[in-house]
């Protein structure tokens, strides 16, 4: 995650948060008989969870995976919709399946996710290019829809859920390194802010059964895992309160009556000191001391937050209906500071050139930069998505070329801030988990200290998933080169 972000157009750079990336399963089946299922998953981690249930739910039905399309009787697109260019991508990659259907018409193409329940039926009837249409909470009636539409009908389902979680389907991990694991502990959101799609694609927040998740972790731990990140759109209003049977089997394990994001997070932790913990995403309004103490608590759980700004200018704050200031954030990164000290890693989100935004309060936006010196960013310019608040209040005026001028300014000032993080690192030992041979050489093996900083280092027989020290000698902006030591 310590590259640099953005959406420019002459930037695009490939990573783990930019929807316009589609990331194919490379889990290949081995049943030669079974029907193939070839899936593609665009936008947040969120996303990428989804896509392995979805894959639980089909592998149940008898599907196998595989990770070449040409070889699929069904293809699924799980799609998001955060940005403008998000939703051109998987458009452009629809007519590409559909050039495949021409030849085969026998194949199954399916539209899930964000853009499936922003869209609805219209891709379906009006636009006619896909067969299948399901909505993030619909992947239970996978099985019937795909049933349906190769039957010839109308493979639709957008009904949002209060309840689903889908708490008890074990998801067939995908893309797996065997070492990290990502663990959806709640869904939709509830926060409105303005400029965002997620609440109409998602709907309601809800949170999933902390036993379950305690369990998925413990799964993962014992398979050899030994890395987890605990997703929601904002963990930190995670809550888990719920009818008298719930409750009386929270009791009965000895635990609270009501578990909140930092009773999560050490519920988690108590799986094995060996088992770090992430989370992401936490938001300003609602991060709390408590869970900065719990962190501080457990060395396994890492000492890295991902708390978006979005913007360093409280008028602008308050047109994006984020519920907090320039000052409350500056108080929530002290006390991050304060509690957890100068190491832990901070990250953000920016948003370049909403609605109205002034030069000067750009300005801010740079100035708060200054003041909190981020590891890393996710930096974007505003894309206006139908239906949201701001598209229904604000005039999208910010024209193009300033945006990108911004966002520019952003990136770069990310850059110098990064490498700045990044050398005071330099002379320290840390903890690295190994994940797996550096990208650039099978002589080194990469993995990430607590902070989430990407530490390289020369091979010498080690394995993934273990634990070892290294000395950083080295530096980029987004990378810590190191050896290791006793
Ligand atoms: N729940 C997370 C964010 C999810 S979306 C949070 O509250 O922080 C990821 C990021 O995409 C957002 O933080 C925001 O920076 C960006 N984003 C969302 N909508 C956008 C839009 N319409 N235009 C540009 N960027 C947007
Ligand atoms: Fe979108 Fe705001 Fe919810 Fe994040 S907290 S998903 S930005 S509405
Ligand atoms: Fe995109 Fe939906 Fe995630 S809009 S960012 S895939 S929640």
């Amino acid at each position: 995650m310590t590259e640099v972000i953005a959406d420019l157009e002459i930037l695009d750079q490939k990573n783990d948060q930019d929807e316009s990336c589609g990331v194919r399963i490379s889990k290949e089946g081995t049943d030669d008989k079974a029907r193939k299922l070839y899936i593609e998953s665009y936008g947040c981690q969120m996303n990428f969870s989804d896509s392995e249930i979805v894959t639980s739910i089909l592998e149940k039905e008898g599907f196998d995976t595989t990770s070449s399309f040409e070889k699929a009787d069904v293809i699924l697109l799980n799609t998001c919709s955060i940005r403008e260019k998000a939703e051109i991508t998987v458009r452009k990659r629809l007519t590409q399946f559909n050039k495949i259907k021409e030849e085969k018409p026998e194949i199954t193409i399916g539209v899930l996710g964000c853009m499936a329940e922003r869209l609805k039926s219209k891709l379906l009837e009006e636009e006619k290019i896909v067969d299948l249409v399901v909505g993030p909470d619909a992947y239970r009636d996978l099985p019937n829809l795909v049933k349906k539409a190769e039957d010839g009908e109308k493979g639709v389902n957008t009904f949002l859920s209060r309840e689903e979680t889908y708490a008890d389907i074990s998801p067939v991990r995908l893309n797996s390194n065997g070492v990290t694991a990502f663990i959806s502990i709640m869904r939709g959101c509830d926060n409105m802010c303005s400029f965002c799609v997620v609440p109409f694609t998602r709907g309601r927040e809800r949170s999933r059964d902390p036993l379950s998740i305690v369990k998925e972790a413990q799964d993962l731990f014992d398979r050899g895992y030994r890395e987890v990140t605990l997703l929601g759109q904002n963990v930190d209003s995670y809550k888990w309160s719920d009818e008298e049977n719930n409750k009386a089997r929270l009791e009965k394990q000895g635990i609270a009556e009501i578990v909140n994001f930092a009773n999560l997070l050490e519920m988690v932790a108590q799986v094995s000191p060996e088992l770090r913990v992430r989370f992401s995403t936490s938001h300003p309004k609602d991060i709390t001391d408590e869970v900065l103490h719990t962190m501080k608590k457990y060395e396994n759980i890492c000492k890295y937050i991902h708390l978006p700004a979005q913007s360093g200018n409280t008028r602008v704050l308050e047109l994006m209906n984020r519920t907090y200031d320039r000052d409350w954030y500056i108080n929530r990164v002290d006390a991050i500071r304060n509690i957890l000290g100068q190491e832990c890693g901070i990250s953000s989100d920016m948003i370049a050139g909403f609605c109205t935004e002034t030069e000067e309060e750009h300005q801010d936006t740079l100035s708060l930069m200054d003041y909190v010196k981020y590891d890393f960013s996710y930096m974007f310019f505003y894309s206006e998505r139908p239906g949201t608040l701001a598209a229904k209040k604000y005039e999208d005026d910010i024209p193009l070329d300033t945006k990108k001028k911004r966002l520019t300014e952003i990136i770069n000032k990310q850059q110098e801030h990064s490498l700045e993080r990044n050398k005071l690192d330099i002379g320290k030992t840390f903890k690295v988990l190994i994940e797996g041979y550096s990208k650039r050489s099978k002589d080194d093996v990469q993995g990430r200290n607590s902070a989430n900083k990407v530490v390289i280092f020369r091979d010498n027989n080690y394995q993934k998933g273990q634990y070892v020290n290294v000395k950083v000698n080295d530096c980029t902006a987004a990378t810590l080169f190191g050896e290791v030591v006793a």
